[in-house]
């Protein structure tokens, strides 16, 4: 199983940001724990942050045949890209949808989400452990596709 971790503008501010919000810990300790997770359970994983959208949809399109799953943070974009969400249907990959806030209990304009159209699922407010529980969401979708 080959999952790509995708992250929006200002993840890479982690543990400078708002840490009221998002916490001390930093992007590279983010990915530390993502990386430490996949190899636990034996599978693969690539993490990318970008602050362009433009660049976030290359991403996705690159991934087109290369990954089973995707695991998308992303970030203000999430409240205003339509082109994030096209570019997720254009791949056709499973996506599970993350934000370490629970954007739910935030500002009026954070409660639209466009990818979450297509995304089986969304992890919110869980901090960082949110995009373990990603992965396992898609691990297990892909247990039960296999079965
Ligand atoms: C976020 C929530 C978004 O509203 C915000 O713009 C972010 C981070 C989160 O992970 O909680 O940058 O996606």
């Amino acid at each position: 199983m080959k999952i790509l971790v995708i992250n929006g503008p200002n993840l890479n501010m982690l543990g400078i940001r708002e840490p009221q919000i998002y916490g001390s810990e930093t992007y590279k300790e983010l990915c530390d724990l993502i990386n430490n997770y996949a190899d636990k359970k034996g599978i693969t994983v690539e993490i990318f942050q970008s602050n362009h959208e433009g660049v976030l949809v290359d991403k996705i399109q690159d991934a087109y045949k290369n990954f089973d799953g995707i695991v998308i943070n992303p970030a203000a974009y999430t409240h205003t890209s339509v082109a994030l969400l096209d570019a997720l249907k254009s791949v056709g990959i499973c996506a599970v949808e993350v934000h370490i806030s629970d954007v739910s209990k935030r500002e009026d304009f954070r409660q639209i989400s466009y990818v979450r159209e297509y995304c089986m699922d969304t992890v919110t407010g869980l901090g960082f452990n949110g995009y373990l529980k990603a992965i396992d969401i898609l691990l297990e979708n892909k247990n039960d596709s296999n079965s």
